[in-house]
């Protein structure tokens, strides 16, 4: 049934990396795995992490709900020393789905019940939690809030994707307004307060999300906005060196830290033989961040880098890399085997997309080595996962191995990796993509399906997963 992951034993899989030109490595010896590791001015356990993984079931009101707590406490058990939790608005009409986290007075004292059990159940696990960091990711959605998008900027490629009006499925036009210079300091403002909540309930550090092309993501990219947050790479890159600079001044000791796109890539373009991708020259290139100005398929970190420097001296801490775009471009995000039922079919062999993140993670990581830096990208390469980190961490190529889908199908990898016991093979995920079809799936009747692992936590997501894909739904 495999259409490309074919791999028994590692050498099939390094001799395929040979054949495609590619550099993956693996080491069966997870040690380098294992080694405690300083992050702002904590020691952590290992070099395993839990990356951010959205559940889509909170509360209406943004707290979390019971499925979001067995998520977490499910995560605490697991070993992995770096929990990032995932997704939480700062805003309400910054959420990405209805189901999403917020952070405000309201929610804080539940958010703060979810921490306070995640650590409970590592300190059960695990014997001590002292070691263990577990984060917020505060985001607003931006071109992708619900239900109405909130642009950065105009962008030739993905105006035509995004939706304006859910009724007529209506797209943006260059008509659509962008937010205003004054709307984006007040957002300012409102990323201050949900870090200091965030803070105040117990969370070791806070993420500044500019990712998968949600806000602060496309303000990287925002070359043809006029004002002070677009053109200029100082204009591009304000918001978050203006928001850091603020957060490191009113939290002194606290541990900050972003996941950060550094190659937004453009939606995949069949060409006439379905493979290149011709791009008209000029106009998509100017709304990328991270991406060669000649060739939209490759990367240029240049500014990546340059702004990751100026972070750290603003007081960044701590780093978690990712490329591509969930909606327009999710091969590059998360290679994966099986393609959802919306039929996106990865355009290329998924190793290449496991290599590439691991390749552009390595580049950043040599220029900064003093900043711990959280890979992604692991899941296709399903058992195989922790011997890649393994190699990329002892070779310097990355201080963490993130580990996404897998977490939802096998919450405990890093205490396996911990007690030298092999991954459960009935319970590796193999990136069937039931995760984001549940998260894509139309709406029941409370807006959202949530989302976790249908094949392999079977007992509570299998019932969700039958009545998604049900008459009117799916
Ligand atoms: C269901 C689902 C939810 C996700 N939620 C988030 C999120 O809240 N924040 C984020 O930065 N990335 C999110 N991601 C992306 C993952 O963190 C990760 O980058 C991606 O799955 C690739 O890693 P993997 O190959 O280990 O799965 C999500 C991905 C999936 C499939």
């Amino acid at each position: 049934m495999s259409r490309y992951f074919k791999y028994k034993h590692a050498n099939d899989l390094l001799a395929d990396s040979r054949t495609l030109g590619l550099d993956v490595r693996l080491d069966s010896d997870l040690t380098p795995l294992l080694a405690p590791v300083r992050v702002g001015g904590r020691i952590l356990g290992n070099r395993l992490a839990i990356q951010p993984m959205e559940g889509c079931d909170s509360e209406p009101d943004g707290a979390p709900s019971e499925l979001t707590f067995r998520r977490y406490r499910r995560f605490g058990a697991g070993g992995a020393k770096l929990i990032w939790g995932e997704a939480c608005a700062v805003v309400p009409e910054g959420r990405a789905n209805p189901r999403q986290l917020v952070i405000n007075e309201a929610t804080a004292p539940a958010l703060g019940r979810l921490l306070r059990d995640c650590r409970s159940a590592h300190r059960e696990a695990m014997g001590k939690d002292d070691d263990l960091l577990v984060g917020l990711q505060l985001t607003h959605s931006g071109r992708y809030s619900y239900p109405r998008p909130i642009l950065a900027q105009h962008d030739p490629l993905l105006d035509p994707r995004t939706i304006l009006d859910r009724a007529t499925g209506a797209t943006v036009t260059t008509a659509d307004p962008l937010i205003s210079d004054d709307e984006l300091d007040r957002l300012q403002d409102a990323f201050v307060v949900a870090a200091g909540l965030a803070f105040g309930i117990g969370f070791d550090f806070v993420d500044l999300k500019q990712c998968h092309r949600y806000l602060l993501n496309e303000l990287l990219a925002a070359r043809s906005r006029q004002g002070k947050y677009g053109g200029s790479f100082e204009n591009r890159t304000r918001f978050i060196r203006d928001l850091t600079s603020r957060l490191r001044a009113e939290f002194p000791r606290a541990i900050l830290a972003s996941r950060m796109n550094i190659f937004d890539g453009i939606p995949y373009q069949k060409g006439p033989d379905g493979t290149g991708i011709p791009v008209p020259p000029g106009s998509p290139m100017t709304s990328c961040w991270g991406t060669s100005a000649t060739d939209p398929l490759e990367a240029d970190l240049s500014e990546p880098k340059a702004l990751i420097g100026l972070l750290k001296g603003a007081g960044l801490d701590l780093l978690n890399v990712s490329i591509g775009n969930p909606y327009a471009s999710p091969h590059l995000v998360r290679p994966f085997e099986y393609a959802p039922p919306d039929g996106y079919e990865t355009p290329e062999h998924p190793l290449i997309g496991v290599d590439r993140h691991f390749r552009l993670t390595a580049e950043l990581q040599r220029a900064h080595p003093d900043v711990p830096i959280v890979g992604s990208g692991y899941s296709w390469l399903q058992s195989f996962a922790l011997q890649a980190g393994a190699a990329n961490v002892r070779d310097g190529m990355a201080t963490f191995v993130g580990i996404g889908r897998g977490s939802l199908s096998q919450p405990d990898f890093g205490r396996k990796a911990i007690e030298g016991k092999p991954l459960e093979p009935k319970k590796i995920c193999r990136t069937f993509s039931y995760c984001t079809a549940l998260m894509r799936s139309k709406h029941n009747e409370m807006g959202q399906f949530p989302t976790g692992c249908p094949p392999f936590d079977k007992e509570v997501y299998g019932p969700i997963w039958d009545e998604a894909k049900g008459p009117g739904t799916g």
